[in-house]
C-alpha cells in the first residue's frame, strides 16, 4: 500500500497567469541541488521532512522603542543543533491539519501551520497538506523553537512546490509570521537588526571556547511580549556590544566576553527568581560564563571541552534543570539525513 503514487500538482498565478506545475522526483531534486543558501528539505513525492533548529543569542541590543510598539534590535542569533522535526504530507483534500508531539500546540494558531495558509494566500493554491511537528524545542524558552518551524515549512515549500518567491517575498512573509522567522531562513551566525526582519549573515567563524554550549530551561515559561513590554529605558543601549562583537567575529577574532551581554537579562533575573535561581546554579555546577537566551528563559553557558559540559550538565540535571547539550551548527550542512 506504500507505492501507492500520486502526483501533486502545484497551482499558482505567475504574472497574471495561472500556472500548474507538476511536482516529480526529478524536479524535486533539480530544485534541491540548486540549493544553497537553506536549509535542505528531505523530498519524496507527497511526503517532505524538514528540521527546524533552535537558536542563541550572543548579543542582544534593545536600542528604543518605536512607534509600532515594537523594539528596535541589534542581536547576534546563531542557530545551534537542538532541533524540531516537521513531516509535510500532501493530502487528498484541502485541509490544513496541525498535528503536534505537544497536544496544545495542535491547532491553527501554531506559526509553522500559519505558513502553510500564508503560502496557500499568497500563491492561491488550496492543496491541502498535513503538518506533523515534533517538538525537541521547549516552548516560550527564548530559543526561537516556533519560528524556526515557521521558517522551516516555509523553505520546504518552496522546495517542494517549486514556488515562485524571491528571496525578497520569503523574507516579507517571514517578516509577517514573526519578528526572528526571517534569521531562520538562512540560520548559521548573523546580525539581525530593525524588528530583527534585517539579517546579515557573519563571517562563519565561531570561538573555541563555545564549541559545547549549554542550554537549561528554568521551570518556567515566559511571554516575549511581557518582557519587552515591562523593559525599562534605562535597559536600553547604542549597539555596541552588538557592533563590537560582529567587528570581532567578521574579523575571525574571539569577541570579548564583557560585549556578550542581553538588554533583556536584568529585568528577567529581577524578576523571575526561578531564571535568577538557575543562573546561580548553573554558575556553582562550575559554569564560567552565562547569558539569557532571547526573551528568556533559558539560559546557555559555553565550554571549549566536552568534559567540561558534561560535568556541568550532570551537575544541574541532579538538581532537577531540563538541560541540553548542543553546539552551534550551519543548517546547510547539519540538515543532511537520510530516508
Ligand atoms: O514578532 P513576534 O510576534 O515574535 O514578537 C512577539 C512580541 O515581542 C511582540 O508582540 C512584541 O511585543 C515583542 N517584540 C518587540 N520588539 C521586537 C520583537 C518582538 O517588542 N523587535
Amino acid at each position: 500500500m506504500h507505492n501507492r503514487k500520486r502526483v501533486i500538482w502545484a497551482i499558482y498565478h505567475k504574472e497574471g497567469t495561472k500556472k500548474r506545475v507538476k511536482l516529480d522526483k526529478f524536479s524535486i531534486s533539480v530544485q534541491n541541488a540548486r540549493m544553497s543558501h537553506a536549509q535542505q528539505a528531505q523530498i519524496s513525492s507527497d511526503v517532505c521532512f524538514v528540521r527546524a533548529y533552535a537558536k542563541i543569542n550572543l548579543t542582544l541590543d534593545v536600542l528604543g522603542r518605536r512607534a509600532d510598539g515594537y523594539h528596535e534590535l541589534a542581536t547576534i542569533m546563531q542557530t545551534v543543533d537542538l532541533h524540531d522535526t516537521i513531516c509535510l504530507t500532501a493530502t487528498a483534500d484541502q485541509r490544513v491539519q496541525m498535528i503536534c508531539s505537544i497536544p496544545e500546540l495542535s491547532s491553527d494558531d501554531n506559526l509553522a501551520a500559519r505558513a502553510v495558509y500564508m503560502v496557500r494566500q499568497r500563491l492561491a493554491c488550496s492543496q491541502g497538506v498535513r503538518i506533523e511537528l515534533y517538538k525537541r524545542i521547549p516552548m516560550a524558552a527564548g530559543l526561537g523553537g516556533g519560528s524556526s518551524d515557521a521558517a522551516a515549512v516555509l523553505l520546504a515549500l518552496q522546495q517542494w512546490w517549486q514556488l515562485p518567491l524571491s528571496p525578497a517575498e520569503l523574507l516579507s512573509m517571514a517578516a509577517s509570521i514573526g519578528s526572528d522567522v526571517p534569521f531562520f531562513l538562512t540560520g548559521g551566525l548573523a546580525l539581525c537588526e530593525g524588528r530583527g526582519e534585517r539579517v546579515t549573515p557573519l563571517a562563519r567563524y565561531w570561538p573555541t571556547s563555545m564549541r559545547w554550549l549549554l542550554l537549561l530551561k528554568p521551570p518556567i515559561s515566559l511571554s516575549t511580549a511581557a518582557v519587552f513590554r515591562n523593559l525599562p529605558a534605562g535597559d536600553y543601549t547604542e549597539g555596541t556590544n552588538s557592533r563590537m562583537v560582529s567587528n570581532a567575529l567578521n574579523a575571525r577574532k574571539d569577541p570579548q566576553l564583557e560585549y556578550l551581554q542581553n538588554s533583556l537579562e536584568r529585568e528577567v533575573l529581577e524578576r523571575y527568581p526561578e531564571v535568577a535561581q538557575a543562573r546561580e546554579d548553573l554558575l556553582r555546577a562550575g559554569a564560567q560564563f552565562v547569558r539569557l537566551c532571547g526573551s528568556g528563559p533559558t539560559l546557555f553557558a559555553p565550554f571549549a571541552e566536552l568534559t567540561g559540559a558534561l560535568q556541568v550538565q550532570q551537575r544541574v540535571h541532579t538538581l532537577g534543570y531540563e538541560v541540553y547539550l548542543s553546539r552551534a551548527i550551519h543548517p546547510n550542512t547539519g540538515s543532511v539525513c537520510f530516508f
